[in-house]
């Protein structure tokens, strides 16, 4: 379905939970969050409810994210039941990884395609500094797990970081010599966590793209993906630049998003989101209608680059990316 700039949404950003099993310097307070009572999220039945209304409407990319999805128990179901949906045609996730090396393979016969993964270092203690814990090796065994089942092209995010992470760009680059791996480097939003940071942790991709030397251009189709493509000479693999503060991807959105709680998000950065899950409990008929509604809703384009603009009230852990 088309939005009231001509823009082609067919992309639904499902967050399945809140929670996680890290807690992400920039994306989770350190106290972590509590857990919600069943009734304040969608259950799975009602997400697939969402999820099939949309397929009808047009949507035929589904991202499954978090907090971390592969902490939702029957998330392999959901999965199982999405894919056998006809008109989707891309089923996708988006995961720390850290639980991948258990579900890879599950995940892989239930339907889902491929994975991104959350990687913002590969150095064991940084990793274990940014997540507050988390164990860098888990993640590597994951990749590799998720190579194995076939879940490709595995695409590794990367989010930049001043005197964080700035100092292993090239690093992160050389990785695509060897291996068929996507790896993106995408510039930190001030959202939830991150909102309140310094200046100075804001890095941008030119400087990121400067650092890599010898960058061939690759399109890669997709004019609505947020990243742009490279590759180095002779690599396997390619390097993506995800801008969304230094030169954003508004004018070619595709995308709208549902949240745990049953909020359906016309745009990551605005507040105004729709009650699909009052809908839903009231026994609405036409789901369609506020699917279509939020469609009609998107705004042109984020306001970050502004200096009146005022961070959304929903932390990025609540919304998925
Ligand atoms: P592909 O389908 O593999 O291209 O994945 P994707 O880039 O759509 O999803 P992913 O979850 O890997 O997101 C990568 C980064 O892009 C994250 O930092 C997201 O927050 C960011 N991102 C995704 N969608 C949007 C968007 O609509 N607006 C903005 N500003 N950032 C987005
Ligand atoms: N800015 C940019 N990317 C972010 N992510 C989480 N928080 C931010 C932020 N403030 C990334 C995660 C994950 C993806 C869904 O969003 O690292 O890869
Ligand atoms: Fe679309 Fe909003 Fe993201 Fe821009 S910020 S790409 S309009 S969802």
């Amino acid at each position: 379905m088309e939005d009231t700039l001509g823009r082609n949404i067919n992309y639904l950003r499902v967050s399945v939970t809140d929670l996680c099993n890290l807690r992400c310097q920039y994306c989770m307070p350190e106290e972590g969050i509590a857990k919600k009572h069943h009734g304040e999220i969608l259950s799975l039945e009602e997400i697939f409810q969402v999820v099939k209304t949309a397929a009808d409407l047009g949507i035929h990319k589904v991202r499954i994210t978090g907090g971390e999805p592969l902490v939702r128990k029957g998330i392999l179901e959901l999965i199982e039941n999405i894919a056998n949906l006809q008109k989707i045609k891309d089923l996708a996730m988006t995961t720390n990884g850290i639980l991948l090396r258990q579900y890879a393979s599950d995940l892989k016969a239930a339907g889902l395609k491929r994975v991104n993964i959350s990687l913002d270092t590969l150095r064991e203690e940084r990793y274990k500094n940014i997540t507050r814990g988390g164990k860098f090796k888990a993640v590597w065994e994951g990749i590799e797990a998720a190579r194995k089942a076939g879940l490709c092209p595995i695409k590794i995010n990367v989010v930049l970081i001043g005197d964080f992470n700035d100092d292993e760009i090239e690093d992160f680059a050389k990785l695509t010599l060897e291996e068929s791996m996507e790896v993106r480097f995408i510039e930190l939003m001030p959202i939830g966590q991150a909102a309140a940071w310094a200046k100075n942790r804001f890095i941008s991709n030119h400087t990121a793209k400067e650092r890599i030397k010898g960058l061939i251009p690759v399109y890669d189709g997709d004019r609505s993906s947020p990243a742009k493509y490279y590759q180095l000479p002779g690599g396997k693999g390619k390097i993506g630049f995800i801008n969304p503060i230094s030169n954003h991807f508004c004018k070619h959105c595709n995308r709208i998003r549902l949240t745990a709680d049953g909020r359906l998000k016309p745009c990551l950065h605005w507040d105004q989101e729709m009650d699909v899950k009052a809908a839903l409990r009231a026994g609405v008929e036409d789901l369609g209608e506020i699917i279509q509604k939020t469609i009609l809703a998107k705004p042109l384009q984020h306001t970050l680059n502004r200096s009146d603009h005022a961070p959304v009230e929903r932390d990025m852990y609540r919304i998925g990316g």
